[in-house]
């Protein structure tokens, strides 16, 4: 059995074909030469999918990958979701196999694997949060990027095995908060909805383009830029996000209580009018 974000993964498709294995010389596996996608199956479809999709297509473009066809993506998840109605799906594009040493192969043939688990939406409880020790890189190259190296994250979710603490905040070497291990961050700093700035780390993430898009359609001021523990410490509130839990509200960091501001309200309603409403409570 196999695992992705804590559920078992049911069937993967690679390069189209059932299967669950990958040439042992995949450049995914050696150098972490790839990106991924980890997409909502809500009501028998994939939630965002476009935007996914976009996403996927634009760190292609960045790392040189070439391109899968988007109408073989989409016609490969049809079969993959097949009659499921909930559950998450991964996508994995590496650059394929290639020879010995880290120059990208020139004509290279991508390898894409489609994951299914099938899980029901699951409540969560308001999250409480801890800081992490490991730093985040900074490198404007990668940043916003999904890509298969998740070092940095493996290890500071290594740092707690504490089941009442939720997540952990990761922060650079210039003690700016970037994410979450494995979410977005936002706060409400007088009345303006904030998010660290993606200039040199951490990932485009699709709820947290969504939350912002809200935001602005709402006229709440939001602001983009450099996040401090001392800007969280004073937030009204916290929440967090990513593509499969939406917006989670945080009740406790470093000792501080938080509740929920007008302004979070007004996102949330935003998205449960978008679908994403299965979240904390
Ligand atoms: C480090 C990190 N930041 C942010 C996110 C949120 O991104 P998205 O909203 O696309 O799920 C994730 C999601 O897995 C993540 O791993």
């Amino acid at each position: 059995m196999q695992v992705t974000g804590g559920v078992a993964v049911d069937r993967w498709l690679i390069n189209g074909r059932a299967g669950d294995s990958v040439p042992v010389d995949d450049r995914g596996l050696a150098y972490g030469d790839g990106l991924f996608e980890t997409i909502a199956v809500r009501d028998g479809s994939c939630r965002f999918l476009d935007l996914h999709l976009d996403r996927l297509e634009s760190g292609c473009k960045r790392l040189g990958i070439p391109l899968p066809s988007r109408t073989l993506l989409q016609a490969e998840l049809r079969e993959l979701i097949g009659a499921e109605v909930h559950g998450t799906v991964k996508i994995i594009v590496t650059r394929g196999t290639g020879p010995r040493g880290y120059q990208p192969p020139e004509d290279c043939a991508p390898l894409r694997a489609l994951g299914l688990a099938s899980s029901r939406p699951a409540k969560l409880a308001p999250a409480r949060l801890r800081y992490c020790d490991t730093p985040l890189g900074r490198n404007p190259s990668l940043a916003g990027l999904k890509t298969l190296n998740r070092l940095e994250q493996v290890l500071a979710r290594a740092e707690w095995d504490d089941p009442e603490v939720s997540e952990g905040l990761m922060l650079n070497d210039r003690q700016e908060v970037i994410c979450g291990t494995r979410n977005n961050v936002f706060y409400t700093l007088a009345d303006t909805l904030c998010t660290p700035r993606r200039d040199d780390g951490g990932v485009h993430g699709i709820m947290r383009a969504q939350v912002l898009r809200l935001a602005q359609e709402q006229g709440i001021p939001t602001s983009q830029r450099p996040t401090t523990r001392a800007d969280l410490a004073a937030a009204d509130d916290i929440f967090l996000t990513n593509a499969l839990t939406g917006a989670w509200p945080v009740a406790e960091l470093a000792g501080r209580s938080y509740g929920r501001s007008r302004v979070t309200e007004a996102v949330r309603a935003g998205l449960v009018k978008l679908g994403v409403g299965e979240c904390a409570e």
